[in-house]
C-alpha cells in the first residue's frame, strides 16, 4: 500500500508525483493494451471484442491513466441519465499503489459533476481490500449486499454509491464545481481535438 508523504501533497509515499500521471479518453489504439491489463487482475477477462464494444458505446466513458504517453490504467462507466454505474477499473500491477488509482476515479468524479450526473454505483468484491478503501477513501459508501455476485467463485458483491451534491450542483448561487482536467483537456484541444471526450467538448 502506499504512504502518503504528508509534508508534500503533491506527492505519494512512492515518490511518483501526481504530475506523472495524466487522464484523456481511450482510443481503440489502446485496445490491446486495455485487454492486457484487465487480464492481470480480472478472473473473467475482458476479450477484445469487449473492449471495441465498450470504446464504440456513446453511454460509456473509456477514460486512460497515462504516464508519458503508456496507457497504465484504464476506468470504464455507463451512464444513463443522471446516474453513472463504474464498470470496470484497473492499473497496471506495476503502477498499483502509486496514487494514480485515486488520481483516475477522482478526474471521474469531477467528470461526472459536469455532466450533471447525481449519483454513481458500482460492485466490488468483498475480498478487494484496496478497491474497497481506494473507494471509500473517495466517497463512496457500501449500499448493498448482493449474494453471490462473482460467477467466477461465487464471491459476494458490496454495491457502493457515491451522491453527486446534486443541490449543490444545481444552485447556480453556489460556487462553480471544479473543472474537469482543464489543463489536460485543454492541451490535449491544443493537438488533437478529437481526442478529447465528448463530455468535455460540450462542457466548454
Ligand atoms: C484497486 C486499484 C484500482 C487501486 O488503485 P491504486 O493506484 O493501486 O491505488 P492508490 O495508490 O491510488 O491508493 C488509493 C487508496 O486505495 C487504497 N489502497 C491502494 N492499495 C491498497 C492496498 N494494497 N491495500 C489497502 N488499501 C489500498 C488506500 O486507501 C489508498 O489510499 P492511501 O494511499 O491514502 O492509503 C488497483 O490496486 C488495481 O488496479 N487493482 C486490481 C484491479 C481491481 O481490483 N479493480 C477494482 C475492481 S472493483
Amino acid at each position: 500500500m502506499s504512504i502518503r508523504d504528508e509534508n508534500n501533497p503533491g506527492s505519494y509515499g512512492t515518490g511518483v508525483s501526481q504530475e506523472t500521471f495524466l487522464v484523456a479518453p481511450v482510443s481503440h489504439f489502446w485496445a490491446s493494451r486495455l485487454v492486457a491489463i484487465d487480464s492481470t487482475w480480472n478472473p473473467k477477462s475482458w476479450s477484445i471484442q469487449l473492449f471495441e464494444r465498450e470504446l464504440n458505446e456513446p453511454l460509456a466513458r473509456v477514460r486512460g491513466l497515462f504516464v508519458g504517453n503508456l496507457l497504465v490504467g484504464y476506468l470504464i462507466a455507463h451512464v444513463v441519465f443522471d446516474e453513472a454505474h463504474i464498470v470496470s477499473l484497473g492499473l497496471a500491477p506495476e503502477w498499483r499503489g502509486k496514487g494514480g488509482g485515486r488520481f483516475l476515479l477522482k478526474d471521474f468524479l469531477r467528470c461526472t459533476r459536469l455532466e450533471g450526473i447525481n449519483s454513481i454505483t458500482l460492485e466490488v468484491r468483498v475480498s478487494n481490500i484496496a478497491a474497497r478503501a481506494l473507494y471509500e477513501g473517495c466517497g463512496f459508501m457500501a449500499a448493498g449486499l448482493r449474494r453471490n455476485y462473482y460467477s467466477d467463485n461465487g464471491e459476494d458483491g458490496i454495491t457502493m454509491r457515491y451522491e453527486v451534491e446534486p443541490r449543490r450542483w444545481r444552485d447556480r448561487s453556489a460556487p462553480a464545481p471544479e473543472l474537469c482536467n482543464v489543463q489536460h483537456a485543454e492541451s490535449l484541444a491544443n493537438t488533437s481535438p478529437a481526442t478529447v471526450a465528448p463530455h468535455v467538448q460540450n462542457a466548454r
